[in-house]
């Protein structure tokens, strides 16, 4: 789905080949800095390489709109931007600023059951911890519906029982309506558990690739 060819970004990354499968799970481990970060960036072209090129689904991402493109694969980053006001008006802010029709309550609170968040659609955002409000922006993006989730650490701030059950909800989502998922972890053990193929990144190169054949779909 993703073909990294020749790619470098500054000094920081190089992939002279590598790719991300469609309708996958794939794991990004590697130490603080690696540059982890970075790839997911230019999975959604919020970084563009320096060199190289990136091809999604045949085509050369510079020659997609930035817009459209991320309509079709969505990022969690690792600090993501909650907003003033309540829970309800940051889970739509997504479906806001992409023109996208806005669901009722019924679906966003079914949102709410998904990233385990039971607090009133109308609190204020400030009451949350940083867990939930990781949460909540991981519930924006599954609003989102995307086909692509890109996620930069979705469970850093999360205790192990939450972590488990995040994991266990998003890969189960992305299994079951076909999505393609890119993670960035810090947890070996989460990266080996769900992924079908684990990628470990030294200091921006692909150090070791690991595929997962043994995973009953
Ligand atoms: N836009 C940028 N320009 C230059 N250097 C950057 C940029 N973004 C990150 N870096 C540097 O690149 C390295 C990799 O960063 P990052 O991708 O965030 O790593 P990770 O997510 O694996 O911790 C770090 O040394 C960081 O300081
Ligand atoms: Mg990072």
């Amino acid at each position: 789905m993703f073909e990294f060819i020749d790619v470098k970004f500054k000094e920081i990354i190089d992939l002279p080949a590598l790719c991300f499968e469609r309708k996958k799970i794939t794991t990004l481990i590697g130490a603080s800095g690696s540059g982890k970060t970075t790839i997911l960036k230019m999975l959604n072209k919020m970084l563009s390489p320096t060199h190289g090129r990136i091809i999604y689904n045949h085509t050369d991402l510079r020659r997609i709109n930035s817009v459209a493109h991320r309509r079709q694969v969505a990022m969690l980053s690792q600090n993501p931007a909650i907003f003033e006001g309540n829970i309800r008006e940051n889970l739509l802010i997504g479906l806001k600023l992409q023109e996208k029709d806005l669901p009722g309550d019924d679906a966003v609170l079914g949102v709410m059951e998904q990233v385990k968040l039971n607090k009133p659609l109308d609190s204020p955002v400030y009451t949350l911890s940083g867990g939930e409000k990781q949460r909540l922006a991981l519930g924006r993006i599954l609003l989102l519906n995307p086909e692509v989730y890109l996620l930069d650490e979705p469970s850093a701030a999360l205790d192990e029982n939450t972590e488990e059950m995040i994991m266990q909800m998003v890969t189960g989502h992305v299994r079951k309506k076909n999505k393609t998922l890119v993670m960035v972890t810090h947890s070996k053990a989460i990266a080996e558990q769900y992924a079908d193929t684990v990628i470990e990144i030294v200091s921006g190169r692909c150090f070791r690739r690991g595929e997962n054949n043994e995973r009953d779909h």
